[in-house]
């Protein structure tokens, strides 16, 4: 099979709500994109994937759709997304839009009419169940299970009026749509087809390993601490998951021209990823996987555990080597659930931000698969000070907060830390554009405020200085685009067990490219086979001054190539 476009594209994601604010209101918007589309065209990029931009309550920022079909009105119009598809169009680019499908706003007609009464026409197009036996309908302990939502609390909330609970996985204002019924899978089939006719490109996909849920919906393992069970083990690829996909496949994508479809599947494994990518089984074409995201997690969630390479190391390792021969990987460090990568395995630091975080961009964009770059990742924009939970505006820190510390005792300052080092608002901070007030992101005041950092760090400053963060990304999308092995290599990890150094190759044909990376503020020797020769080798990318015989710099990364003659 001939290989898809999207196999040697870069993706660039923008958050609409802090990109860019064209009317003074402290929200991005469309316009505001449209102004800036040369910033993104200049990274080199070939996708940009639009997080919602569709009428929304805003409960979860846009991830409570209560309109499939239009655009909200604080972002622009209908006619203002035809500009910014025609804008990213000339460029040569690709637009692809958030797709949010495992459950809508409680604001959209079609859960209004679903909670008219339980015999609406609807009312099966979302979970409607009763109490718990033998229990009072909307009393403590009554939820039909035990599953907590991902946001604190419930998963289940009551409507006095009916006497019933409707699911929801995460607020209660995104309530799920049961894809058990046929009519809600052809309603999403029909919009999905509207936005391709309209000439999107593809859809990046919600949550969209949640579709499939077991429908005998049983209570999950209690979680330690809390009042809540863990109902993920039954709506995370559940059993007809990838039936839904195929026959959305069928019914979307099918006979179009090669469009871009990613699936974000938190907890997705490689085994099932290898089924959900396989091109043969025409699901989708690649899946955001978050073992990497999760590898400073553990047991307990209010503590924040150091990242251990070796165990970084073994994740990718794993994920490169599981979708070698079938399927295909996707690459990111950041979006806008995550924090600033800078600040989490980088140094964020006056000295070392701009080193490390192309050292860290080079690393992911050399891995094979598909890279996603986030708004403000090309400037190597950090992770922001917030001082205490008043500071947070995202759903997730609130009511995560709330559970932690009101429900479970914990004490608020250890909950914060973990906050302020991963809560999502660190990647929501405007785009700082220049050196002018609010960055240049308003003339308004930010819904969320700038990090104080932007007179240092902004696009206009990158733009003008030749070794910024912004110019290294443009090398390394331009190599992507130029060099084949970056693209099809085989990869090999080296120093597995090395907690200093990420270093690995791609090989094709007679090209081998050779990329370490310091992961650390010391100076570092590579420690590899046949290191004398690579020490001689051509040397295509670093952030620091070539090194001799393979001892790197703090943070420095290198990448090499040797092109044996046959
Ligand atoms: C994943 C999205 O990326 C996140 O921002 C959102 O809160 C949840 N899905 C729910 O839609």
């Amino acid at each position: 099979m001939e290989n898809p476009w999207w196999h040697s594209a870069v993706v660039y994601q923008i958050y609409p709500r802090s990109f860019a604010d064209s009317d003074g209101d402290g929200m991005g918007d469309l316009r505001g994109i449209i102004d800036h589309l040369d910033h993104i065209a200049g990274l080199g990029v070939d996708v940009v994937w639009l997080s919602p931009v569709y009428p929304s309550p805003q409960d979860d920022n846009g991830y409570d759709v209560s309109d499939y079909q239009d655009i909200e009105p604080v972002f622009g119009s209908l006619a203002d997304f035809d500009e910014l598809l025609a804008g990213v169009h000339e460029r040569g680019m690709k637009l692809v839009m958030d797709l949010v499908v495992n459950h809508s706003s409680d604001e959209h007609r079609w859960f209004v009419e679903s909670r008219a009464g339980r015999d609406s026409a609807k009312r099966d197009w979302y979970w409607w169940r009763p109490a718990r036996e033998g229990m009072q309908p909307g009393t403590p302990g009554a939820e039909p299970n035990n599953w907590g939502s991902v946001f604190g609390g419930s998963a289940w909330e009551y409507d006095p009026a009916s006497g019933e609970y409707y699911l929801h996985i995460f607020s209660r204002k995104q309530p799920d749509l049961n894809w058990e019924n046929p009519e809600v899978r052809e309603a999403v089939y029909a919009m999905m087809n509207w936005w391709l006719d309209r000439g999107v490109d593809g859809f990046r996909m919600d949550v969209i390993d949640h579709i499939s849920k077991d429908t005998s919906l049983p209570d999950g393992v209690p979680r330690p601490g809390s009042a809540y069970g863990d109902g993920g083990p039954y709506w995370l690829n559940g059993p007809r998951n990838h039936e839904f996909l195929r026959e959305m496949h069928q019914r979307v994508f099918a006979g179009r021209d090669a469009m871009l479809t990613v699936a974000e599947m938190p907890g997705v494994t490689v085994q099932e990823a290898v089924l959900y990518t396989d091109p043969a089984r025409r699901e989708v074409d690649m899946v955001f996987q978050f073992d990497h995201v999760w590898v400073d997690r553990g047991a307990d969630p209010w503590l924040l555990y150091p990242l251990r390479l070796t165990t970084l190391k073994g994740i990718f390792g794993r994920w490169q080597a599981g979708l070698a021969e079938v399927g295909w990987n996707s690459l990111y460090w950041n979006n806008h659930d995550q924090p600033r990568i800078v600040s989490r395995f980088g140094d964020d630091g006056p000295r070392y931000r701009e080193r490390s975080a192309k050292m860290l961009g080079a690393v992911l964009h050399l891995h094979r698969g598909t890279p996603y770059v986030y708004q403000g990742e090309e400037l190597g924009m950090t992770n922001a000070p917030f001082a205490t939970i008043a500071d947070f505006r995202d759903i997730e820190a609130i009511g995560q907060y709330t559970q932690a510390v009101t429900h479970e005792g914990r004490a608020p300052e250890d909950v914060l830390t973990v906050l302020r080092a991963r809560g999502r608002d660190n990647a929501r901070t405007p785009m700082q554009w220049d050196a002018t007030p609010n960055a240049g992101f308003t003339t308004g005041t930010p819904w969320l405020p700038v990090n104080p950092n932007y007179p240092e760090v902004n696009a206009v400053a990158a733009a003008k200085d030749p070794d910024s963060v912004y110019h290294f990304y443009r090398a390394l999308i331009e190599l992507r685009h130029t060099e084949p092995a970056v693209v099809h290599g085989d990869f090999t990890m080296l120093l597995p067990n090395d907690e200093r150094l990420y270093a690995f190759t791609r090989a094709l044909g007679g090209t081998t490219l050779l990329v370490i990376g310091n992961f650390t503020g010391g100076t570092v020797r590579a420690e590899i086979d046949d290191a004398a020769a690579w020490a001689e080798a051509e040397l295509l990318l670093t952030n620091a001054a070539a090194p001799r015989d393979l001892v790197l710099e703090p943070w420095q990364v290198v990448v090499y190539r040797r092109v044996s003659r046959p």
